[in-house]
């Protein structure tokens, strides 16, 4: 057995008080994502998006955050991907950041629905070409025989397209996660974490608790 319990460390950046902490989880969300960013991060906008299949197994992957507001979070991905289709069945899911120089994390519950095809079109056509193309040679999460497959069909549809603008693949778009339940966690000397938790009381108000670390 490889023992790791040797390797620990304090948590002591910072503090989060429930009373503190802003009366919205999205503008909690804001701030701290804000902060992040100024860290300079290589890919500040990274997260875990968990989902769970028919038989009620989780799985989770790394997406990356394409938009957020008071409505929620959006990101983009294959409709018919494992994902897509975990979504279909079941329309809910959650979201994790972890942002271990601030030692922090948050974590997100929520509904997700498919966001409209103007906002997708929209977002569609800002990314690079390559990328518009690459989502007409990927069925995401389907088989391959092999890396030249893949190589073949990413050649085809560039053929397929070349000189003409991609259109968006009716299988690829956003997805909107409305959340449910936030919590932030901000880690605390001796494992004596901080972490407030939000959960919704109607018309856009939100209730704020301390949870033990
Ligand atoms: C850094 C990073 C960023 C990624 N960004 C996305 C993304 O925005 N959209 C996406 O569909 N997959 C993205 N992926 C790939 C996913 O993690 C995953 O492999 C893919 O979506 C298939 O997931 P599924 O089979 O569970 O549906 C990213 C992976 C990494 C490591």
């Amino acid at each position: 057995m490889v023992n790791l319990g040797d390797i620990r460390r304090q948590y002591t950046q910072g503090r989060l008080d429930e009373e503190t902490a802003a009366a919205d989880p999205m503008t909690q969300f804001h701030a701290w994502f804000e902060q992040y960013r100024e860290t300079d991060p290589l890919e500040p906008t990274i997260m875990t998006v968990a989902s769970v299949d028919a038989q009620g197994m989780p799985w989770q992957r790394v997406l990356l955050l394409k938009a957020y507001d008071g409505d929620g979070f959006v990101f983009f991905t294959n409709y018919d991907s494992n994902k897509g289709q975990h979504f279909a069945a079941n329309a809910q899911a959650s979201l994790h950041f972890f942002w271990m120089n601030l030692e922090r994390q948050v974590e997100v519950q929520g509904k997700i629905e498919k966001i409209s095809r103007e906002e997708t079109e929209a977002y569609f056509h800002s990314r690079p070409r390559e990328s518009q193309l690459g989502a007409w040679a990927s069925a995401q999460s389907r088989p391959l025989d092999n890396r030249a497959q893949l190589e073949e069909a990413f050649a085809s549809v560039s053929a397929e397209y070349a000189g003409n603008e991609v259109p968006v693949p009716d299988h690829w778009g956003g997805f909107r996660l409305t959340p449910q339940r936030m919590e932030f966690w901000q880690g605390g000397e001796h494992r004596l974490h901080d972490r407030v938790e939000y959960q919704p009381l109607g018309n856009g108000r939100w209730k704020k608790q301390r949870l033990n670390p």
